[in-house]
């Protein structure tokens, strides 16, 4: 039975398409096609290959040298859940590459070159629950809003990265997230890192590896644990309000200070000008009592 045949009105690439899906016809050379899966593991390949059946669910182009992965061909790959590219030369900007991929459920991009995340790489992922850039020694950024509609995020590993600091709305607000890789990052503790580290202590997801998720920077605070650097966080951004604080009191005290001084030397002048009346006011009495007595 050939579907092509059943089916004469679609165009020519659907046609096509249907074809390599129901024949398995394809298989991309060097890899291994099995029913919807697709395995080009360590076969140095430079480029996205071709010819992927368009049924695929699962592809797996781990331990290669792709560099580049082509946002219109992998949107034929509608169906795809599963995508492992590990251990690749994936770099720069992945902005809108997975905007066709609408499905996928699995995204593993260790091990390659990323150099930052912004909310338009993973934006479409919708069904996501996996997502691993962990070892990518260059990714210095995640923004803000990154994973603000991967909302089904369970698993997300951000180890072993050049990242220094991550804001806590990126990840507080995923609700089914049970699992956060952090480890070996050159995490920068300072005060606003605090209020990452709060969240950290305070919530029920589990961070693997804790006892590799330490300070980088400040030098004082090096290789300390997130936990204990939380204590002294704590105090040093403690102190720190207060000595604002107590410039803030000083600045308060002083004016009050003027203010009473001025408000004295108004008093004192007052207090003058009552003792200048009130002693003619006498002095006139005097004079008309003395009128009176002669
Ligand atoms: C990784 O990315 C950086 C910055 O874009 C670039 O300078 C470097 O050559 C890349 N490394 C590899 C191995 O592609
Ligand atoms: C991201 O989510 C917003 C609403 O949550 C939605 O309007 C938007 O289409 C989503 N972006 C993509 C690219 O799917
Ligand atoms: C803390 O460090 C991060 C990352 O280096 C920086 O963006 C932020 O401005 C710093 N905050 C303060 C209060 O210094
Ligand atoms: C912690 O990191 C070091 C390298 O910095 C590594 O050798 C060690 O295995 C890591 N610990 C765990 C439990 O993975």
């Amino acid at each position: 039975m050939s579907p092509a045949g059943s089916r004469q009105p679609l165009s020519l690439v659907l046609l096509l398409g249907m074809g390599m899906a129901s024949g398995n016809i394809s298989c991309p050379s060097g890899c291994s096609c099995r029913y919807l899966e697709v395995n080009c593991t360590g076969q140095q390949l430079q480029e996205f290959p071709s010819a992927i059946p368009l049924d695929t669910r699962q592809l797996i182009l781990a331990a290669n040298n792709v560099s580049y992965l082509p946002a219109v061909e992998l949107s034929f790959l509608a169906d795809l859940v599963y995508l492992d590219c590990q251990k690749n030369l994936l770099g720069d900007d992945l902005d809108f590459t997975f905007i066709g991929v609408v499905k996928l459920v699995y995204l593993d991009l260790s091990f390659n070159n990323l150099t930052q995340v912004t909310f338009s790489t993973f934006s479409q992922l919708l069904s996501l629950m996996v997502l691993k850039i962990s070892d990518n020694p260059n990714l210095v950024a995640i923004e803000k809003d990154a994973f603000a509609n991967n909302t089904l995020l369970r698993h997300l590993d951000v180890s072993r990265t050049g990242l220094t600091f991550l804001d806590t709305s990126t990840v507080q607000d995923l609700p089914n997230l049970r699992l956060l890789g952090l480890s070996n990052n050159l995490w920068h503790c300072n005060c606003s890192f605090l209020d990452f580290i709060t969240w950290m202590t305070e919530s029920s997801v589990h961070f693997p590896d804790a006892d590799n998720i330490t300070c980088y920077t400040p030098e004082a605070l090096r290789a300390l644990k997130i936990p204990a650097a939380e204590v002294q966080l704590h105090t040093s951004c403690q102190t720190h309000l207060h000595k604002e604080d107590y410039i803030l009191m000083c600045l308060i005290s002083s004016c009050i200070f003027f203010v009473g001084i001025v408000a004295a030397w108004l008093a004192g002048i007052c207090a003058v000008i009552y003792h200048i009346y009130s002693s003619k006011e006498e002095e006139e009495k005097e004079e008309e009592e003395e009128d009176a007595v002669t």
